[in-house]
């Protein structure tokens, strides 16, 4: 099966019921996309498809064929990096890091639909988990982002 991953058609051979998400971590070897519960509910896992984010964890790989996927190791633009990214660094949002990535997808998809983003728009869209619980600062710095 081909797969397009950040602008690259991979080929791989896999089972069309294996999640995404093991397909980019084990068998492409890219490994910032985490995983964290498996079923759809942390969003460690966020990645882009056709500009939608969603749960790699539980999507079939066979509904990605065909379709551009984009992970975090694509989302900056070559040396550039995403607005979202920016406002990450300037305000410190990680912590362990975990969740980061699946949080940064999640988040750059939304502002992708929404520029301009309530703290309702987030509360309703971003249900990423963070066990570290740095809610404030991904708010802070998803409004900061909107603004940039
Ligand atoms: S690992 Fe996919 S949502 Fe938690
Ligand atoms: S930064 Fe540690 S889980 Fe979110």
């Amino acid at each position: 099966m081909k797969l397009n991953v950040n602008g690259r058609v991979h080929d791989v051979d896999v089972e069309a019921e294996m999640p995404l998400l093991w397909v980019l971590r084990d068998e492409l070897k890219m490994h910032g996309t985490k995983y964290g519960c498996g079923i759809a509910q942390c969003g460690a896992c966020t990645v882009h498809i056709d500009g939608e984010a969603v749960r790699s964890c539980s999507l079939p790989v066979s509904a990605a064929e065909g379709k551009q996927i984009v992970t975090i190791e694509g989302l900056a633009a070559g040396s550039t990096l995403h607005k979202v990214q920016k406002a990450w660094i300037d305000h410190d949002v990680p912590q362990c890091g975990y969740c980061q990535a699946g949080m940064i997808m999640a988040v750059a998809a939304l502002l992708k639909d929404k520029p301009k983003p309530t703290d309702a728009d987030i509360n309703d869209t971003i249900t990423n988990i963070c066990r570290c619980g740095t809610f404030q600062q991904v708010r802070a710095a998803i409004h900061a982002a909107a603004n940039a």
